[in-house]
């Protein structure tokens, strides 16, 4: 129906005949001429209606936003002075010959170029019509693009695209199941996949070497900026690997995608341990475009005569560290009070700060609630921070687990409102994870998942499961876990330790992944893997704010479909086959 679509027209078409097809962004009438600002996904183009073609300004003058339009005419520069550099097709325009009305519309329920003025909750209700904007386009063919640069290298690398089952049996990867009821097995449930994990790894045992997947996820988690109950994984594993193998083709991946698609080329990704990071920045998922480093302090608290401080300083499991922020002297009271604020979230009870006003005048140069308890220790704290004239320094002391979530948000934060970055781009990759985390219930929980292996002996795990590192690594990206992996156990007895450790009986192992370890037993090759979050990456690669913004059609916060109004009630024949009844009618709020 078209010959060019709107966003391609310019000035070497002059004279030539073009046909278009899309919606009316705009129209205008300007005494006697109508223009149509024509927009499709590839842009917008002017055309202009006069009254010489009576059939054509007709069409034209009940065409209202929205309405889909086609149209065929000639390309002309426009006038002197009418032109306008800043749009790709602003030098030419359409001086229409027909003009069809392919459909009306009705009201858009937001201007496109006002969808700032309304929710994000009519924009996902109207996803179709958000869908239109430019800005959501881009992001999209983006997304597309980049889903196009992995397939190909993956495939370049020897990896098969194999799909994996969406109706399966819950995976451990430490989120609640969607659950889906059987008709055909009373009683009894599906349930989606958190990830392939499994699928991938009984793949290796059958000898495909190499597999890849751009693969549906659900889990059903508290969501944020950065998780959706549906998601997208870039879900690798091969065999006859270590570490080094995955770790090394698909940082390969990742630089090559920057390069092709956004022309950015990506430096040697530096890896730190654990353990390092949650020194260095209270966290496992560093930004490293922040120049900020926790500086420990314990030592030389722990005789102040201030219980805050001196109190964690002395408990095994706490930490006072500082955070010293170059200029951030300048910050008022009202600042500082906001910060504290911030950090309570985190669980952090104070934000005790020091600001220095001129070092070379002693304790009387600095300003601060505290320095009086730290007398003694001032000058080798201050060495010890570097501290400069116009520094601020924070301090975080508690147990040491709400210290880095509170001080490593605030360095985050930080960040971005004094616009600290030192680069554009900071990947890096962080290894040497303990294998398990005591939960809040004070059991053993994998950090991971527990198919990670080791990185020492059943034995040394036995002895002291809590010491014990794995082979995981997760590759980091401006302070976004990008993607996580790890090289898994193919031996029984190893997964059985692990099990143990966790505290899951022979029982119960045999229950949920019984297949798994007969899968194990039948001539498992050494392998591993790792998944992407693409959601994610494309969220970066853009410059979204949320996952939300690079996903065609996201749910909400609560996990819900505005547009398709999903989940929804289903009727009472549906649930009788599925062998189902509600204790509690969707429509009232009363238990029976
Ligand atoms: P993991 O659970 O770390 O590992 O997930 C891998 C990556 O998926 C992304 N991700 C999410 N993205 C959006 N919304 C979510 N709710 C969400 N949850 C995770 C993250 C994360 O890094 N089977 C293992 C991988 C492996 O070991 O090979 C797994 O799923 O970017
Ligand atoms: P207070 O003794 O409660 O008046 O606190 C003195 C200073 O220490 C204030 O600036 C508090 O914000 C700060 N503070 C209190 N508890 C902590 C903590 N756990 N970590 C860091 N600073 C704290």
């Amino acid at each position: 129906m078209r010959s060019h679509y709107c966003g391609q027209l310019n000035e070497s078409l002059v004279d030539q005949e073009v046909t278009l097809c899309g919606w009316v962004h705009r129209r205008r009438d300007h005494g006697g001429v109508i223009f149509l600002d024509m927009r499709d996904r590839d842009g917008i183009a002017q055309v202009v209606v006069d009254p010489d073609t009576p059939d054509a300004f007709a069409n034209a003058d009940r065409a209202r936003s929205e309405y889909v339009l086609r149209i065929t005419g000639r390309i002309r520069m426009r006038p002197e002075g009418t032109q306008n550099a800043n749009m790709p097709t602003g030098l030419i325009e359409v001086l229409a010959t027909q003009v069809e009305v392919l459909n009306t519309a009705v009201t858009p329920p937001f201007q496109l170029d006002e969808h700032g003025k309304v929710g994000e909750d009519v924009r996902l209700k109207y996803r179709y019509i958000d869908l239109r904007r430019p800005e959501m386009i881009d992001r999209l063919r983006l997304r597309s693009r980049i889903t196009h640069s992995v397939r190909a290298y993956l495939e370049d690398n020897g990896f098969l695209d194999i799909e994996t089952p969406i109706l399966t049996r819950a995976t451990p990867e430490g989120a609640r199941d969607y659950l889906v009821p059987s008709r055909t097995h009373a009683g009894e449930f599906f349930a989606l996949p958190q990830s392939p994990q499994l699928f991938k790894q009984l793949l290796m045992v059958a000898g495909f070497d190499r597999y890849y997947q751009i693969a549906k996820c659900f889990r059903d988690e508290d969501l944020r900026a950065d998780r959706q109950p549906e998601f997208t994984q870039i879900d690798i594993e091969a065999s006859f690997v270590e570490e080094d193998d995955i770790m090394g083709m698909t940082e390969e991946m990742i630089r090559r995608l920057f390069a092709e698609v956004l022309d950015v080329s990506l430096p040697q990704f530096p890896r730190m341990t654990w353990h390092d990071a949650m020194r260095r920045y209270g966290s496992d998922k560093p930004d490293l475009r922040i120049p900020l480093e926790f500086v420990d302090v314990d030592d030389l608290m722990k005789d102040v005569d201030f219980k805050v401080f001196s109190g964690p300083a002395n408990a095994e499991d706490g930490r006072v560290a500082v955070l010293r922020v170059p200029g951030g002297a300048k910050l008022s009271r009202k600042e500082i009070d906001e910060y504290t604020k911030f950090v309570s979230i985190y669980g952090a009870r104070g934000l005790a700060w020091i600001k220095i006003n001129d070092r070379s005048k002693g304790i009387e140069g600095l300003q601060s609630p505290i320095v009086k308890f730290m007398e003694g220790v001032i000058e080798t704290l201050l060495d010890r921070a570097n501290a400069e004239d116009g520094d601020i320094l924070f301090f975080g002391a508690d147990r040491a687990k709400v210290v880095n979530e509170a001080l490593g948000a605030l360095r985050v934060k930080l960040g971005g409102d004094l616009d600290l970055y030192t680069k554009a781009w900071a990947p890096l990759w962080v290894v040497d994870f303990p294998m398990f985390e005591r939960d809040d219930s004070g059991r053993l929980a994998a950090l991971h998942h527990p198919f990670t292996a080791p990185a020492c002996d059943p034995e040394t795990l036995k002895q002291n499961p809590e010491s014990a590192l794995s082979r995981a690594y997760d590759m980091v990206l401006n302070g976004t876990e990008l993607g996580g992996g790890s090289i898994r156990i193919h031996d029984q007895g190893m997964q059985r330790q692990v099990f143990e450790a966790l505290g899951i009986s022979d029982e119960e192992a045999r229950e949920k992944f019984g297949f798994l370890l007969d899968g194990l037993a039948h001539g498992a090759p050494p392998h591993g893997g790792l998944a992407f979050g693409l959601d994610r990456l494309v969220m970066l690669m853009t410059g979204g704010r949320t996952i939300r913004d690079v996903i065609a059609f996201p749910k909400t916060q609560s996990a819900a479909c505005l547009m398709t109004e999903a989940p929804g009630t289903v009727s009472n024949e549906q649930l009788k086959e599925l062998h189902i009844r509600l204790r509690q009618k969707a429509s009232d709020n009363t238990t029976t």
